[in-house]
This record gives structure tokens, sequence and C-alpha cells, in this order.
């Protein structure tokens, strides 16, 4: 991943075309290059940030998108603006995610703002990374949520419904694209139990326990030996070998399940439906 090619990004470009100048007056030197690093299990989040990176690239801001399980943390450029834009899980966010936010550098006073996508609540997440990001010394400058189909035990899909949270969803990310451009948003924090559901999900327990209770299976005579599964597990759980084989890491990102070309993984004894936001999980 890297650079954004704006050619790509035009056709997705929507409402009006306004002018840097009118927009950031004293801001646009405080706001001018911005670096995402991003997981999209199966698309919300992708579609969030990339309609942020259009909204940036319309206002003049410079912006590239890295995906997070393929960024070493410690090797993420602090000169920058940093976006963290993720899906929650658990009430927080998948184990390889948080993880990989308590392992960015030490700054001094770099800017970042986060934006996570869900299907209702999180009650684990905004404080305890605002609070995580401060003590490395960085300026927490806004966390938004915006909500967006769920993607997890799904018995039923509609449609019409989730077509219109999409477009919600993606107005919401505009405004929040201009909102931080010019300098109108927060990071809020509410101390204790927040911070302790936090330490709950990113522990192994949760994830053990997800993982007991709907195990990922493979349906040996549908698998074609594509190879897909491996390349998407962002944790390399999966490896082919005289066939697929899963590990003991999985979690439970949905990006197995939802794009396997011929629906051979899906969980033991639940019929769950498989939910797709993008075709491809690539954001240019
Ligand atoms: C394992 C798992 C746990 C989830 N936990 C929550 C949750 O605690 N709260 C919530 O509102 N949504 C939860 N969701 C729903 C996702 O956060 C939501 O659908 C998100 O937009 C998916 O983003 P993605 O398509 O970028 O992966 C969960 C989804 C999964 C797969
Ligand atoms: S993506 Fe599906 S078909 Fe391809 S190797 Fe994985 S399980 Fe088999
Ligand atoms: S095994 Fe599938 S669901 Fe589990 S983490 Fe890997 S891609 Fe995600």
């Amino acid at each position: 991943m890297g650079k954004l090619n704006r050619d790509t990004l035009v056709e997705s470009r929507c409402g009006n075309n306004y002018e840097s100048s009118d927009f950031y007056g004293g801001n646009k030197l405080k706001f001018k290059d911005v670096v995402f690093y991003y997981f999209s299990g199966t698309g919300n989040t992708q579609l969030i940030v990339k309609k942020m990176c259009d909204t940036f690239h319309e206002l003049g801001v410079d912006v590239s998108a890295f995906k997070i399980n393929e960024t070493d943390p410690e090797k993420v450029d602090v000169s920058k603006i940093i976006g963290l834009a993720f899906p929650i899980a658990a009430q927080a966010s998948y184990k390889f995610i948080l993880e990989f936010i308590e392992k960015l550098p030490e700054s001094n006073g770099t800017k970042v703002f986060m934006v996570d996508t869900l299907a209702g609540f999180s009650g684990a997440i905004i404080g305890p990374l605002r609070k995580i990001l401060n003590n490395k010394g960085y300026e927490t400058i806004g966390a938004h949520e915006i909500i967006m189909p769920n993607n997890f035990c799904l018995k039923k899909i509609n449609e019409n419904a989730d077509r219109i949270k999409i477009e919600r969803g993606l107005s919401s990310a505009r405004k929040y694209a201009i909102d931080l451009v010019e300098g109108r948003t927060s990071w809020g924090r509410i101390p204790f139990f927040p911070d302790l559901m936090y330490r709950i999900t990113a522990s192994k327990y949760p994830w053990e326990f997800l993982r007991k209770m709907i195990p990922i299976e493979l349906e040996k005579e549908k698998c074609t030996s594509c190879g897909l599964c491996v390349k998407l597990c962002p944790v390399g759980n999966i490896t082919l070998e005289d066939g697929i084989v899963f590990s003991d890491k999985c979690q439970l990102c949905m990006r197995c399940f939802s794009y396997c070309p011929t629906e051979a993984i899906g969980f033991k004894n639940k019929q769950y439906l498989r939910y797709k936001a993008v075709k491809k999980l690539q954001l240019n």
C-alpha cells in the first residue's frame, strides 16, 4: 500500500468542490499531510477511509494510506498527521490493532485522529486510546465513530437498510474530514470503566472464548486451494499445505469467511450470512 492514486479517487467524490483557500484559513498549514493506518475486515472501514481520503484531497490535503497489518508500528513516520481507522470488535478492536497502536513510537506532539466503524456500540476504545497516545506524547485531535452495517453472526441481511447506513456513514465521514481540517474536532475521555473493558478486550481471554464458541472451519470439498484466504488473513492464521490449515490465532475479522470465492470457510454448526461492503479489499 502507499500513496493514493488521485485518478481512482475522483469518481467517488461527492458534494461541492471547495477551494482550499475558502476553507482552511489559518489551519491550512496545520493540517496538510496525513497518513492513514487502517484495517477493514469486510469493507466498511475501507469505504470510510476512502471517503475521508477523497475529502482531504478535495481540500488540498496530501494523504496516503497503509494497511495496519502490513505496517511495522515502530517505523511509523511521526512527522506527519496520523489517522487510525479500524472496526470495533468486542467493544474495542482486534488485538492486533490494539497492539499496533500500543507499539507506535514515542512522539513529541504528533497530531493523531481516529475513526472507527461499528454496528451499534463501543464502550472501550475512545478514552483508553487517548490515554495510551497522550502518554506517548501524541496530540489527540479527533475521535469519531461511524455506524455501518453489522458483519458479525448475521442471520439475515437487509440490503436496503444497509445501503442507507452506508450512505449516512459516508456523509458522516466526509463531515468528519472537513471538521478535522477546520479544527472543529475533539477526542473525549471517560476514565475507569472503559479502561477496564479495554484491558479485557486487549487480553487473550475474549478471543479464546469467541474461538471456542464459534470455531472457524473448512468445508474441504468446496476449497479450490486458491490461497486467497492465506493472503487476506491479517494475523497469519491460515496456511496452505496439503490443504488449508487454520492455526489458533483467529481474531474473527470475517475476511476469509466473507471473501472466500467458494464459501468454503464457515463456523462450526452455524449458518451465518456473509457480509461484504466492497468486492475487493483494496483501497485504490
Ligand atoms: C468479532 C466481531 C466483534 C464485533 N463487536 C462489535 C461491538 O462490540 N460493537 C459493535 O457496535 N459492533 C461490533 N462488530 C461489528 C463491526 O464493528 C462492524 O460491522 C464494522 O463496521 C465492520 O467493519 P469492517 O467491514 O471494516 O470490518 C463486531 C464485528 C465482529 C466481526
Ligand atoms: S479462499 Fe476459499 S477456496 Fe481459496 S484457499 Fe481459501 S478456503 Fe480454499
Ligand atoms: S482466520 Fe479468517 S476470520 Fe480469522 S483472523 Fe484470519 S482472516 Fe480473519
